[in-house]
């Protein structure tokens, strides 16, 4: 029978990878309390004219990556490419905006995005995913960057680069617009079929595109950084001086750009130079008209997500834990009576405690118990039974010991056997 496999751009995660995972959500569930962000959890699936209408409908999110069918009911619906476009949509739907004046809020979970697989971009993918609504002072943006490089410190990242950029607002691209048509225009022929049409209806789009013939005609273009509105302008520099009070290291990158239109004034990304072509292992940026675009009142908002599967590929695990691993070896049905109350008294005293059920030799179980990376093994037969002990083999030092088979001091001994 042919065998079932996950689909193309979906995996299992599984092993030092999903440790790693837990190990990138605790940090980030750490600092996201201590700078007062409260959890959310929204939908996987939305209606479709969410994404399209915050997203933007000439974005690649929307044109070509979205996972949308017709439920039962007839209706689109699309698992989220990302959360931000759904988190707008909860702040507004809970009614939090009119309760308070502030919120900062943080979720994670799956988002789903029909890419091209290739290494660090899935077609499931997750992401922890932090805004903040109703605050337009650009301190907030500089206070972000500063949470960001404290989480990435504690998980012991290094090598990677904060870039910083600002693409203005609707009337800065206004002003911007007509450079920019008359830039292209005159270059109409060397842009692909898609950009021809992004001339018409986003020009800005063009920046994003990854096709070689539109990247090196843009990459000389003129720049939206330098035809900024004197608000953006003043936003942007204020936001600067904030870094440098905050003493973070960033680059300010003219050119970076943002695959979804709902962006304004401040963008940045985290880029690693080991991860190859999908370099940014975090993003985000402001967007003070989406809550308004979205049917709410005029409410700025700014956030980032951190692309977890990424972070994971770049980060290396500290040194395990250290709670103590014993491993029960038993010779003889009246030793395997013991696993229960042994079981019970260790589990409850948190210790863990492994054995091999339907074991045969002591030699299998020694070896089983290897490969566990156990520290200690008991080893209890009839005649240990009969003389009320236990054998304690340290399995990092390959010494033994003897200690009395007594539940009631059994724990201590071990604990204090073991205190390394
Ligand atoms: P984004 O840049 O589309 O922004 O995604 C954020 C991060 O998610 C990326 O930097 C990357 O690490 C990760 N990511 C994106 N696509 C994939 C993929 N196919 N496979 C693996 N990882 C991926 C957003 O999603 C915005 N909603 C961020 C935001 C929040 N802006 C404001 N608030």
């Amino acid at each position: 029978m042919e065998k079932i496999k996950t689909l193309r751009g979906f995996r299992d995660i599984y092993g030092d990878e999903v440790e790693k995972f837990r190990y990138i959500e605790e940090i980030s569930r750490k600092y996201l309390g201590l700078f007062g962000f409260k959890e959310i959890i929204i939908p996987v699936l939305e209606n479709t004219g969410l994404f399209v209408r915050s997203i933007g409908d000439t974005t690649d999110i929307v044109e070509k990556e979205m996972f949308t069918f017709r439920d039962s009911g007839g209706d689109s619906v699309t698992l989220r490419p990302e959360a931000t476009a759904g988190m707008v949509r909860a702040y507004l739907e809970t009614g939090m905006y009119a309760k308070e004046r502030i919120s900062r809020l943080f979720s994670i979970g799956p988002m789903f995005r029909h890419e091209r697989p290739q290494k660090g971009r899935y077609r499931e993918f997750r992401q922890i995913d932090v805004e903040v609504f109703g605050i337009e002072a650009p301190i907030i943006d500089a206070e972000l960057i500063w949470m960001i490089s404290l989480m990435l410190r504690s998980m012991g990242m290094q090598g990677y680069t904060i870039e910083v950029n600002s693409v203005g607002c609707p009337e800065c691209r206004e002003g911007f617009k007509g450079l920019m048509m008359e830039y292209f225009n005159t270059r109409r022929d060397g842009l692909c079929e898609d950009c021809k049409r992004r001339l018409e209806r986003n020009p800005l789009r063009i920046f994003d595109c990854k096709n070689p013939g539109c990247k090196e005609i843009s990459s000389a273009s003129p720049l939206l950084f330098d035809n900024l509105c004197d608000h953006c302008k003043t936003h942007f520099d204020e936001f600067l001086n904030y870094i440098n009070e905050f003493g973070i290291q960033t680059n300010v990158n003219k050119r970076l750009v943002r695959g979804l239109d709902y962006y304004t004034r401040t963008v940045f990304e985290v880029v690693s130079g080991s991860l190859g072509a999908q370099n940014a292992f975090l993003a985000g940026g402001r967007y003070d008209h989406l809550v308004q675009s979205m049917g709410g009142p005029s409410v700025p908002g700014i956030g980032f997500a951190i692309g977890v599967d990424r972070l994971s590929l770049l980060l290396e695990l500290p040194d395990s834990k250290n709670d103590t691993a014993i491993f029960l070896a038993y010779l003889g049905e009246r030793a395997k009576r013991l696993i229960v109350p042994l079981m019970k008294l260790f589990s409850e005293n948190h210790l863990r405690l492994s054995y091999l059920p339907e074991a045969k030799s002591l030699k299998s179980q020694m070896r089983y118990a290897d490969s566990l990376g156990v520290d200690m093994a008991l080893i209890i037969g009839d005649d240990e039974i009969d003389k009320g002990q236990v054998i304690v083999r340290d399995m990092v030092q390959g010494n033994q010991t003897i200690l009395p088979l007594d539940q009631t001091s059994l724990v201590e001994n071990l604990k204090g056997l073991f205190k390394r």
